[in-house]
């Protein structure tokens, strides 16, 4: 069976990280993201397209390291296509029945269950749901009882969201389905396909489960990610090869080669590779990129400081994002794709 993860989009609600990296490969406790969503695939998924466009090569690159016993298909599109244009353009490589995967979800859904209900119900499309209070940042299901979808809405306004169950991002498909796709065009699978496939078929499921579910579309959402998973997997803590804890950590994850001073204390922290934190630094619910330098002193708190960037002692910072060097060119000034236009 195939899986298409959706690899591409920018991430803009990550800046500045997602300046230097896909997001689909941000770490989450050492691993990226992408890997913890590969390890939920049953055996059956022998063949894994990645639909990537921004910053393809990163991602070419770690998988040509990292080997997960499928084969992996790293299908670039020359421009961003959207879910639905992304998915289409995979097309050459579906064979029969597939899956398709938004990259930033880390949940405990179980696709074993979700394609056997997909076959019971002899559905042409079924997408997993997960119910939320905030259904705007989302897109919504109007579904009845035996699972049955008959209305879909993309970020609705809270008085036109039909249910609080939500598309909580995994898809199982009938080939069929990617005849709806145009070729070559921007095309949402949110907006544009699914509305149409209820409307033409009335064989759209919707799969709810049990668990947990996180969308790490932000800053916010990916420190606590983190945090549920070390809480969940009873540590306090985690930390990569080579470094030197001086300090204290709380729920914090920090990379390879990172050195801690005396009396600093991290709560609620993700530090990447070769950071260097001073003395009597205190760090709440932040992001630290590679290779910074935070000096003696500093308080920073609900903040992410881009790659590379030194901060001076006693440096105070509430709610920033830091990111002094130049925006990469590759990087559009403006939302693609899915995510609500600020
Ligand atoms: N290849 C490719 N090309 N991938 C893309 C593109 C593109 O042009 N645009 C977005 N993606 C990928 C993203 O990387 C992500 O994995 C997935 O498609 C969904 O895009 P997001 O930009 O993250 O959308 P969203 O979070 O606003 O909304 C989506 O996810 C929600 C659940 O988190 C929608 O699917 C909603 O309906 C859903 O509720
Ligand atoms: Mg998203």
């Amino acid at each position: 069976m195939e899986a298409i993860i959706l690899s591409g989009g920018f991430g803009t609600r990550l800046r500045p990280l997602t300046y230097t990296r896909a997001k689909s490969l941000l770490p989450i406790l050492n691993k990226p993201m992408i890997v913890h969503l590969i390890e939920t695939f049953p055996e059956e998924v022998n063949k894994i397209i990645l639909a990537v466009n921004y910053r393809k090569d990163q991602i070419e690159n770690y998988f040509k390291e990292n080997d997960f016993g499928k084969e992996i298909i790293v299908n670039n599109e020359p421009k961003p296509l959207g879910t639905g244009g992304a998915t289409k353009f995979a097309e050459k490589h579906i064979t029969d029945r597939f899956l398709v995967l938004n990259s930033d979800i880390i949940c405990s859904l179980n696709l074993k269950d979700m394609i056997k209900f997909h076959t019971k119900n002899n559905s042409m499309a079924t997408i997993s749901l997960w119910p939320v209070e905030n259904v705007s940042e989302f897109g919504v299901a109007d579904v009845k009882e035996n699972g049955n979808i008959v209305g879909f809405v993309e970020k609705p306004k809270p008085e036109d969201a039909p249910s609080e169950f939500i598309n909580a991002g995994a898809y199982c498909l009938e080939p069929d389905v990617l005849d709806y796709i145009d070729t070559d065009r921007l095309v949402s699978m949110e907006k544009e396909i699914f509305p149409q496939i209820i409307e033409d078929t009335k064989r759209f499921f919707g799969f709810k489960f049990k668990g947990y579910w996180m969308d790490i579309g932000r800053i916010s959402s990916y420190i606590e990610i983190q945090r549920f998973l070390l809480r969940k997997n009873k540590i306090e803590k985690c930390q990569g090869k080579d470094c030197k804890i001086y300090g204290s950590m709380k729920e914090t994850c920090i990379g390879n080669n990172v050195t801690i001073g005396k009396s600093s204390k991290l709560n609620s922290v993700v530090v990447y590779n070769n950071a260097t934190i001073g003395e009597n630094v205190n760090l709440s619910y932040c992001v630290v990129g590679d290779n910074c330098k935070i000096a003696d002193f500093s308080d920073i708190r609900n903040s992410v400081v881009g790659d590379n960037e030194e901060l001076l002692e006693k440096t105070v910072l509430d709610n920033k994002a830091i990111w002094t060097q130049p925006i990469p060119k590759s990087y559009p000034d403006k939302q693609i794709g899915n995510v609500i236009e600020k």
